[in-house]
């Protein structure tokens, strides 16, 4: 983004810094080079003169001398696209200052001193929506992780803890409400009919903390009592008319605040707590201390406009930054390469609260299958790292599924090895020996180490090496002794700047099932150290059942093929629900690399298609499962998961035998969708488990008799799309008729778009259905809705909903043409001026050239390669295209 290619700077430059500095040369930041800072800066005092165009930022800094670090006679300063406009140390106006690239330089004696610093912003200009941006005539900002270097000079490093006061003034009308971190302390009227509001945030924080908001916005308002008394004002701020939809997320906001009292003992601290929800934003959401900032996405939310599962999301995502509120801002991170320190841990404790909220094997299921979708892709292919890096050249590449997901499971193995109770003595001490610091991955490791009482000098390896480690199980039976040895062996494959590596310790979750009593001795919890080692359980007079890795108590992968009858037998009879589904995955996971690597005749082609059907109508006819569970147990493998199964991706083979396979299911259980189908439709509108259960169903038997029975599918989708009472229902129809080529389709897109004009969130779906369709002419229409009227690329949710959709979807993405890898490599330059991080965030699919047919591999490298060329690229997508060539 430093570069002479990018549209206008976001910030306006003023004297005496005139002229552009060259683009740097790409650094690459190094784990081991960390210093601490020479200068720390207890207090801050910001004060913004607001405008949409023209922002004048004052920002008055006591600083001190780190007496634990190296003495530094230069302080600097970093920025990003600012020019001083006035500088006084010490009350005198100073010009000694010179800029290196675009930091701020200033030669200091002594240990303390007072810098007053003016610059000047323009947030209408700033299309990277880092630092201070306008959205819709609002003003906000995002500061993580680099951003506040975009609105002031600034140690804009985590370790760097501050007292934040705010000011801010501006016009009435324009911006009526103004808010930023903390507690409000004043506010009034200027002569001049413009208005002035003060904040004040008795929590020293990081600069990527701090938050300001100033626009036309509603309040829905709430309270809560923590448990120690403390009454706190809940606020969730949108734009006028929204308002409405913000029911979900407050109660969700209140379900977050009693959970984590309750699970974690962790209490709120502050009189207000507020969420701002706007609609131009680069990711989820921001966890400011005191001022959430939310995409509208994870907010907003009715019947009629949100998914089942948008519902979840918004209370996912709210609970997530409310719980960074701990883990994340009372304990903040050293440095960048301590990431995960906040996310992995706040993506367990969200996952862990939308568990009991809700139904905690489904919530399972659903994490498992999201870690496997993009983190397993992620760990074997070039972009590999694990989830402390050692290096990056831009942080926001590093936000990344291993970080967060990966950093997740890393955390939820010490759960399942200490159990519950030890793990909350671990985490109670590390929140109270940490409370107020900036901590890295160590501390918390040691923290867990002690407090639990748990020893994890191997374990440490899980935050150090990249890559999934692959587990091949092979249990042998010895009639004699009547007992089992089970052998296991682990290798983690070779990573970009690993080749080579050090067994993990894995924990795995274990039983073995006796085929005639169809149940188990107890579960054990295995715990595998070494490259190859062996268990042995008596009291087995027969082979048993194998069923490993149960609950998924460890995110690898488990090479063995499993003998199909065995799967069978896990699939109906296993009681833990995870890995019933885990039976049914790879049933059909062996079947189909068996007919995608053409090892099936005709007649072992169709056993195979029999048996996993006579699975499912197993599935479909239990009455022990509840139809949420029953629902994912008919999902079949996405073509991704699928294709990291294969030495050589063949994306034409695998989506025609997963089609198949789809088609055969539609047609020879055809009975049993319609029936379903049937029963489902019948329940009414409730966000309760049952009616949510039955919509999942709805729709995926609606999936199944579009691959085998079209014609009914359309008489059915259209059924259910003019009955729908809610989105999920209309959703799921309008998706179904999107694949099938059949006039209801244009008739059902053009009532969708018009009955939802103007609700930008509902016509992001209307963009990803199309763009994410089986659809065979989804290229087509992918190109035509990039010049549709609403199609725009300034607004990061729209630019996600048409080609995120697209770039996975699989058969469209890989068309053998290769005009799949040109419209992503198309957008990706196109994109990159007004948003580097999300345009560096489409590389990933163009990165998966090695493992790739050939002819693929090549048009794959062509368009890394011409993006490569394109001058004046981001350091974002600079990085994610060099690595991505490297492979
Ligand atoms: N810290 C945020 C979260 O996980 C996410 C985040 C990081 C972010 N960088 C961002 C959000 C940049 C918006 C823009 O909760
Ligand atoms: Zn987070």
């Amino acid at each position: 983004m430093n570069d002479l290619a990018t549209p206008p700077s976001p910030t306006v430059s003023t004297s005496p810094a005139e002229t552009a500095s060259p683009p740097p040369a790409p650094t690459v930041v190094r784990r081991l080079d960390y210093r601490p800072p020479a200068w720390l800066v207890p207090d801050i005092a910001l004060d913004f003169a607001l405008s949409l165009d023209s922002t004048r930022v004052t920002s008055r800094l006591r600083i001190e001398r780190n007496p634990d670090a190296e003495p530094e006679t230069t302080l600097r300063l970093d920025g990003d696209g600012l020019a001083v406009a006035s500088l006084s140390i010490d009350g005198q106006l100073r010009n000694d200052w010179r800029m290196d690239g675009s930091d701020l330089l200033i030669d200091l004696a002594g240990d303390a001193h007072d810098l007053v610093i003016e610059t000047v912003v323009n947030p209408a200009a700033n299309t990277q929506l880092s630092g201070l941006y306008a959205s819709n005539g609002m003003l906000c900002t995002q500061c993580e992780a680099e951003g506040f270097r975009r609105i002031t000079f600034f140690p804009d490093r985590p370790d760097v803890l501050s007292r934040y006061h705010v000011r801010m003034s501006g016009d009435k009308a324009a911006f009526p409400v103004l808010l930023s971190n903390g507690n409000p302390v004043a506010q009034g009227d200027n002569a001049d009919g413009s208005h002035w509001a003060e904040w004040d945030d008795p929590w020293p924080k990081p600069s990527y903390l701090f938050a300001l908001v100033a626009g036309e916005l509603l309040a829905n308002r709430a309270s809560f009592t923590t448990r120690s008394g403390r009454d706190v004002s809940l606020a969730i701020f949108v734009r006028p008319g929204d308002e409405t939809r913000t029911d979900h997320a407050m109660r969700s906001l209140i379900a977050s605040m009693t959970w984590d009292e309750d699970a974690y003992g962790r209490e709120y601290d502050l009189d207000d707590f507020n969420i701002v929800a706007v609609s131009d934003f680069n990711a989820g959401a921001m966890e400011n201390k005191g001022l959430n900032v939310f995409n509208t996405r994870y907010i907003l939310a009715d019947p009629e406009t949100a998914t089942d599962g948008d519902y979840d999301a918004i209370e996912g995502v709210v609970g997530h930054e409310y719980f960074h509120n701990w883990s994340g801002n009372r304990v903040t991170c050293r440095d960048w390469f301590q990431l995960s320190l906040k996310e992995g841990f706040t993506v367990l404790r969200d996952q862990q609260f939308s568990a009991e909220r809700g139904s905690p094997p489904v919530k399972r299921i659903e994490d498992v299958r999201i870690l496997r979708g993009s983190q397993f892709p992620e760990d074997s292919g070039p972009l590999a790292h694990p989830i402390r890096p050692d290096s990056y050249q831009e942080i926001s590449n590093f936000y990344t599924a291993t970080v967060y997901n990966k950093g997740a499971e890393v955390i939820r193995m010490m759960t399942v090895m200490a159990g519950p109770d030890a793990f909350r003595k671990g985490t109670d001490l590390y929140f109270d020996r940490h409370d107020g610091e900036a901590a890295t991955c160590e501390d918390f490791i040691k923290a867990i180490e002690d407090g639990a009482g748990l020893d994890l000098t191997q374990f440490r390896r899980w935050y150090e090496q990249a890559g999934t480690p692959r587990i091949e199980a092979e249990a042998v039976h010895h009639p004699a002794t009547q007992s089992v040895t089970l052998t296991l062996r682990q290798t983690v494959p070779a990573t970009p700047g690993q080749p080579d590596k050090q067994p993990m310790p894995i924990p795995l979750r274990t039983a073995l099932f006796d085929r005639a009593t169809g149940k188990h001795h107890g579960e054990q919890l295995l715990l595998l150290t070494d490259a190859e080692q062996s268990f042995t359980f008596a009291g087995y007079d027969t082979p048993p059942v194998l069923s490993i890795n149960r609950g998924f108590s460890a995110p690898v992968a488990i090479a063995t093929q499993l003998p199909t009858a065995d799967l069978l037998f896990l699939a109906e009879h296993d009681d833990d629900p995870f890995a019933r589904y885990e039976a049914m995955q790879q049933l059909v996971v062996q079947h189909l690399v068996a007919a995608v690597t053409g090892q099936l005749d005709a007649s072992a082609l169709e056993r195979g298609r029999r048996e996993i059907g006579e699975a499912f109508a197993a599935i479909l006819a239990d009455s022990g499962l509840d139809d949420l569970m029953r629902g994912e147990l008919v999902i079949l493998p996405g073509e991704g998961y699928l294709s990291e199964q294969l030495a050589v991706n063949e994306p034409a083979r695998i989506h025609a035998e997963r089609e198949a396979l789809k088609a055969w299911l539609g047609q020879h259980l055809g009975t049993e969708w319609r029936a379903l189908h049937d029963r489902c439709a019948a329940v009414p509108y409730s966000l309760e488990a049952a009616a949510r259960g039955a919509r999942k169903l709805k729709t995926q038997a609606l999936v199944y008799l579009a691959a085998g029975d079209p014609a009914e599918a359309v008489r059915r989708a259209k059924a259910q799309y003019d009955a729908a009472d809610c989105m999920t229902d209309r959703q799921g129809a309008l998706m179904t008729l999107c694949g099938l080529d059949d006039p209801a389709r244009e008739e059902a897109l053009a009532d969708f778009h018009d009955r939802f004009a103007g609700n930008a969130l509902v016509i992001d779906k209307w963009f990803s259905l199309q763009a994410g369709s089986l659809n065979p002419k989804a290229i087509e229409h992918t190109k035509a809705l990039a010049t549709h009227p609403d199609f725009t690329m300034t607004n990061p949710n729209r630019v996600r909903s048409l080609y995120m959709a697209f770039a996975a979807n699989p058969q469209a993405f890989n068309a053998a043409s290769g005009e799949g890898y040109r419209i992503i490599a198309d957008l990706i330059i196109a994109l990159d001026p007004i948003n580097g991080s999300t345009a560096a965030r489409f590389v990933s699919p163009l990165g998966r050239w090695k493992k790739m047919e050939p002819g693929r591999a090549k048009l794959m490298r062509a368009e890394l390669e011409r993006i490569a060329a394109t001058p004046g690229l981001s350091r974002d997508t600079t990085e994610q295209v060099q690595r991505s060539l490297a492979g």
